[in-house]
């Protein structure tokens, strides 16, 4: 086989593994102020190219460092940044996201996120619908290796954890901050594939 045929065909079936169709769902996908909030772009980009409904909903401090017209092209949906965007609706824009969604998705999820998870905070719409919202929780979380590594961080995850919400990373590498650890967002790809993973389990828990 020629080389390049050969590349298109390994190109193709690494496509079809990545698939797992779990028909048209919503996902809400949360966005925080961290460093690697521009991975959510692409993020956002593979949801809507996998069959799904994209909400976006970011925290004030996420839109320091990726716009929301941005996540608002690239989902195809409006973006939620503030409690007072919600006027179209006699019904609150947070709980109509928290009711809707089949996957509440927080990537990258600041160790600021984490703590007011834990802590049952609700002072932001983000934060509301991880409080309202009955769908299952996966957390992709992007920080400092010490920040990581915390016990104020660490207890806070393992809060989470006991109530069901799934981690996925972070990862070692090289962080922005300049140090080298545990800390950078997980690949976006494997991201998508849990996310459609955990989709997927549940079309087959209902049917
Ligand atoms: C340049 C820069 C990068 C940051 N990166 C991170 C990060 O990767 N993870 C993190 O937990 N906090 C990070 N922070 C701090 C958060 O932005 C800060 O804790 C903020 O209050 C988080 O708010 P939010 O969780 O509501 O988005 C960073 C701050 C700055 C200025």
């Amino acid at each position: 086989m020629e080389k390049n045929s050969k590349r298109r065909l390994e190109k193709t079936s690494a496509r079809k593994v990545v698939r797992i169709p779990a028909g048209k769902k919503s996902v809400v996908l949360g966005v925080t102020g961290s460093i690697a909030a521009y991975k959510s772009a692409e993020l956002a980009s593979l949801l809507v190219k996998q069959g799904h409904e994209v909400f976006v909903v970011m925290t004030l401090d996420a839109t320091e460092f990726i716009s929301p017209l941005t996540l608002q092209t690239l989902s195809k949906n409006p973006v939620t940044t503030s409690f007072y965007d919600e006027k179209e609706n006699w019904r609150p824009g947070h709980i109509d996201l928290a009711d809707r969604a089949n996957l509440l998705l927080i990537a990258p999820a600041t160790a600021h996120i984490i703590a007011e998870l834990a802590h049952g905070l609700a002072g932001h719409p983000l934060a509301a619908i991880a409080l309202a919202t009955r769908a299952p929780i996966l957390i992709a979380p992007a920080m400092n290796g010490k920040m990581w590594q915390h016990h104020a961080t660490q207890e806070n995850v393992e809060k989470l954890k006991a109530r069901g919400v799934e981690f996925i990373g972070p990862e070692e590498g090289m962080l922005a901050c300049g140090y080298e650890g545990i800390g950078r967002l997980w690949k976006v790809n494997d991201i998508a594939f849990r996310a459609e993973f955990l989709l997927a389990r549940q079309e087959n828990l209902i049917a």
